[in-house]
């Protein structure tokens, strides 16, 4: 059978390493897919840079528009990034009757629903396991594994550069600011981490899981973002002394009032598995009705693990698209007649658990003002530690884990402790959830 003929766009990191694989693993891939899949031109601004990659195996060219709709094409991957230039790519692709496969988490959180309808009026898929969690076969497992189940709740570590970090913080017990500029040294970070930090990554990735796992529109607007760039260390020390670690995940639930869609520093116990998942590997955990809690964990990113996932879409396509459209696995697991528009709760209305630290004056009845307000706001105390005062300081650190409670229910709590005459500024709020 003639090799299916496929345009790549982009040829850095995850495209040079998706060019490398297919090369090395060609014969095991096609007898995977039944037959060879070949990428025939690639699209690069650097064209100097694709030739040291590609040699002499496929043409260059760098308008990649030019490749979008080219008649000789039968697959596209979007290996660009951003969602402005990659979107009409996309668009142009679907437009032009090609399948697209695009490791762009930030261009379907953003557009997906528009993506995902014009592909369907094309009878064409659009096919993105690479777009969350690197190598991780996670859009795999929630769309086509777990489809017997309800899914409950996916939380997951989904974005390796702040998972580095968080690591490192803990293990030197080192700041925020200067483990980020050894992680840009390394490599692990990049120039402009704004996107990985501030949890914006995460809840791109976040987004798409929960469209999948729940069968609601893809949501991003509506998620809760709060990066790890105000995390302190010893926030991170007090938790390790209270049995947890923090970790930045991205957390979708579906409750009968909703879905909660939530990217946060997260206390979890430290004898889960997921809470020992350290440097910048990845893990999700799902938990459905019918086979309970699994566990997904790996390289969330990198060149030959992200191309595994390209490839991995790259087979399906092939096995798929002389197949009805009506017969393929739809984009986002549901049938698209089937979304259904469950509200997206803000997240005064999340149900979560706190770890709260705050600085008090060492003197009598100030714990027990503390936990009168706790007390009657009906937010039960877990566990707590005070932390003697220093030589010859009259105020200390006190710490304190809840049990779950309405997120607004908390705050309110938390602005009448801030006003007694014996807290000393800010209370630190952290979400801890017991998973
Ligand atoms: N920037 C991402 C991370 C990798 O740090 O995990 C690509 O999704």
């Amino acid at each position: 059978m003639k090799p299916i003929k496929v345009g790549l766009l982009g040829i850095g990191t995850v495209g040079g390493g998706t060019f490398t694989v297919l090369k090395r693993n060609s014969s095991e891939i096609a007898r995977r897919a039944g037959r060879e899949i070949r990428i025939t031109v690639v699209a690069d601004r650097n064209l100097e840079q694709a030739r040291k990659i590609v040699g002499n195996d496929a043409r260059i060219v760098d308008d990649a528009f030019a490749v979008a709709r080219d008649p000789d094409i039968d697959i596209v991957i979007e290996l660009i990034g951003g969602h402005t230039v990659a979107k009409d790519l996309v668009l142009a692709a679907i437009e032009n009757g090609k399948h697209v496969v695009t490791a762009n988490k930030a261009l379907l959180a953003v557009h997906g629903n528009e993506i995902f309808a014009a592909a369907r009026d094309k009878g064409v898929m659009v096919a993105f396991e690479a777009a969350v969690a690197g190598g991780i076969p996670i859009i795999k497992a929630l769309r086509e594994g777990l489809s017997a189940n309800r899914i409950q709740w996916v939380a997951g570590i989904i974005n390796g550069t702040t998972n580095f970090i968080l690591s490192e913080m803990r293990d030197k017990g080192l700041p925020f600011a200067d483990v980020l500029r050894q992680a840009q040294a390394l490599g692990y970070a990049e120039a402009d981490p704004t996107f990985d930090i501030e949890g914006i990554d995460a809840a791109h990735k976040a987004t798409i899981m929960s469209a999948i796992a729940f069968g609601i529109p893809i949501q991003f607007g509506k998620a809760y973002v709060e990066g790890i760039n105000r995390l302190d260390a010893v926030d991170i020390a007090y938790a390790e002394q209270l049995g947890y670690r923090i970790k930045l995940l991205g957390i979708a639930r579906k409750r009968d009032e909703g879905i909660e869609l939530r990217v946060h520093p997260t206390l979890i116990p430290s004898s889960r598995l997921i809470a020992n998942v350290e440097g910048a590997m990845n893990a999700v955990v799902v938990q459905s009705d019918a086979v309970g809690a699994t566990l997904y964990y790996g390289k969330g990113a990198g060149a030959e693990p992200t191309a595994s996932a390209v490839i991995a879409d790259l087979v399906d396509i092939t096995r798929l698209h002389t197949a009805d459209p009506e017969h393929r696995v739809p984009h986002l697991a549901f049938q698209p007649d089937q979304v259904q528009d469950i509200p997206v709760l803000p997240i005064g209305e999340v149900i979560t658990s706190y770890y709260l630290r705050m600085k008090v004056a060492d003197r009598p009845g100030v714990l027990a003002d503390i936990t009168r307000i706790l007390a009657d706001s009906e937010i039960s105390i877990d566990a707590m530690i005070q932390k003697a005062p220093e030589e010859g300081e009259n105020q200390t650190d006190i710490i304190l884990l809840t049990h779950q409670t309405v997120e607004k229910n908390a705050n309110a709590a938390i602005t009448k402790i801030e006003a007694l005459a014996t807290v000393r500024g800010k209370v630190t709020r952290l979400r801890l959830e017991r998973l």
